[in-house]
């Protein structure tokens, strides 16, 4: 890559990160999710450390580190507005790279049942692991089109649930995001049409699938390790990689 089409694809990148920043603070763009949390309020000093704190004053909430590091909806209560989806599994877009930190970031997906879920411990997709362009906020979309239920699980029409997306950034700590659906049969009209426009892999976006080992040993050697380590480590790995950052 030349240092021109490298500047280009910077301020191509820098473009689409304003249009996103002030067209769409959205992190979950397919189902509608619970709303905008991109919100950090409060001084880190007057929340004594604190992720959530309460302002005595006036009852209100403060967030010094940022509403989505909050299990498990990052700081958002459940919706009402909820969004039809289908009873056998639906797709998933989601853009992850609001915050510095993900340049690589492992992305799990969970199910809560009920209006108010007691839990989100319903893992619906094998954990993987993302790579983006950079280490700093980037644009970008993946979309899971078809994620199934849990095994074993089985929903009506009309049920509630809540799709909960956890991400975790280099250094360990998990941003949260939460979706609320209410199931629908798959012909149902009401489905919003999953289509190229709202779910798509940007091409500076790659996956790697991870498989863990038998046993590792007792000294504590972590799972995940950096991608060249881990293609050393890892029985089998799939990469798909996209577009000219490669
Ligand atoms: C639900 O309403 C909130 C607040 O108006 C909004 O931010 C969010 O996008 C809505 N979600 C859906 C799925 O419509
Ligand atoms: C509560 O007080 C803080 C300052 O202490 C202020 O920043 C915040 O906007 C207030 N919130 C409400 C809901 O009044
Ligand atoms: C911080 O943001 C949250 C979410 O928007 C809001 O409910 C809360 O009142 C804010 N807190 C302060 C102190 O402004
Ligand atoms: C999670 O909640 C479900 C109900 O939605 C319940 O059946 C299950 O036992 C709970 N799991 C745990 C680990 O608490
Ligand atoms: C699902 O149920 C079947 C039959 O009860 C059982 O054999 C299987 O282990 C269960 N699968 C999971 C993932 O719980
Ligand atoms: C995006 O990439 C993932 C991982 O390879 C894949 O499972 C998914 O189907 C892709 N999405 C689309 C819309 O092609």
């Amino acid at each position: 890559m030349t240092i021109q089409t490298s500047i280009s694809s910077w301020a191509t990148l820098v473009v689409l990160l304003c249009a996103s920043l002030t067209h769409a603070h959205t992190v979950i763009t397919y189902p509608g999710y619970r709303g905008n949390n991109l919100n950090t309020n409060g001084t880190i000093a007057e929340a004594n450390g604190l992720g959530v704190a309460y302002n005595t004053k006036n009852g209100s909430l403060y967030y010094p580190y940022g509403m989505e590091w909050i299990y498990p909806c990052g700081g958002m209560p459940t919706s009402t507005n909820r969004t039809k989806w289908p009873i056998n599994g639906g797709a998933l877009a989601v853009q992850p790279g609001w915050f510095p930190g993900h340049e690589t970031a492992l992305i799990y997906v969970n199910l809560g049942f009920g209006e108010t879920p007691e839990n989100m411990s319903h893992p619906v997709v094998s954990p993987f692991q993302i790579t983006g362009p950079t280490n700093n906020p980037y644009p970008g979309t993946f979309c899971l089109p078809q994620v199934p239920l849990p095994a074993n699980i089985s929903v009506k029409a009309g049920d509630y649930a809540t799709i909960q997306v956890v991400e975790v950034a280099k250094h360990g700590a998990a941003l949260f995001n939460c979706a609320d659906i209410i199931f629908a049969d798959d012909h149902d009209p009401e489905i919003q049409e999953v289509t190229r426009d709202n779910c798509f892999n940007s091409s500076d976006l790659s996956f790697q699938y991870m498989y863990t080992t038998s046993a590792i040993g007792t000294s504590g050697v972590a799972m995940v390790k950096p991608q060249s380590t881990l293609l050393a480590l890892v029985p089998i790995m799939v990469a798909v990689f996209f577009g000219s950052f490669l």
